[in-house]
């Protein structure tokens, strides 16, 4: 049975996985207004993870016996400066789940709890690969800044993205 506080900061999660699924889908619309079917692609696979993130949390808590409590999800901004200004913004975004993650991991240590504390290493290593691959992205289109060439490049490469949902009892 999972402890009240670690049952909080966990629905709390699940809010903020949902969120980053919607502002994902957010900067779909935008790479979608700008004509950008790789990007938009990208993003519409990152958001799927995003979803795969937050039910992963939502059966968590159940399988612990906690109850699931879900909250109004605030909305995202729907408009960024250019296709870098967007990722840097989810590169941010990324940093700041990755706290998040951190801090419950110190929840779960404080509260004793070696299930929980165990459940959210995968997504301790799950931060290190999304930092990686969309820190990737912004250094790209660093380097293509200026070239509407090489943006295009970019935006075949990342169109070749699938989202792979886990199989059936994988990590
Ligand atoms: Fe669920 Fe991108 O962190």
């Amino acid at each position: 049975m999972i402890g009240k506080k670690m049952e909080k900061a966990l629905n709390e999660q699940v809010n903020a996985e949902l969120y980053s699924a919607y502002l994902y889908l957010s900067m779909v619309a935008y790479f979608e207004s700008l004509n950008l079917g790789g990007f938009s692609a990208w993003m519409r696979a990152q958001s799927q993870e995003e979803m795969m993130h937050a039910m992963k949390i939502y059966d968590f808590i159940n399988e612990r016996g906690g109850r699931v409590l879900l909250a109004a999800i605030k909305a995202p901004e729907t408009k960024w400066d250019s296709p870098l200004a967007a990722f840097e913004a989810a590169y941010s975004h990324e940093q700041y789940v990755t706290g998040r993650i951190n801090d419950l991991v110190d929840l779960a240590i404080e509260e004793k709890d070696h299930a929980t504390n165990s459940f959210l290493q995968w997504f301790v290593n799950e931060q290190v690969e999304e930092e990686t691959s969309v820190d990737n992205v912004v250094q790209n289109l660093k380097l293509a800044q200026e070239s509407p060439g090489a943006l295009l490049m970019i935006d075949r490469e990342l169109g070749q993205r699938v989202f792979a949902p886990p199989t059936q009892g994988a990590e």
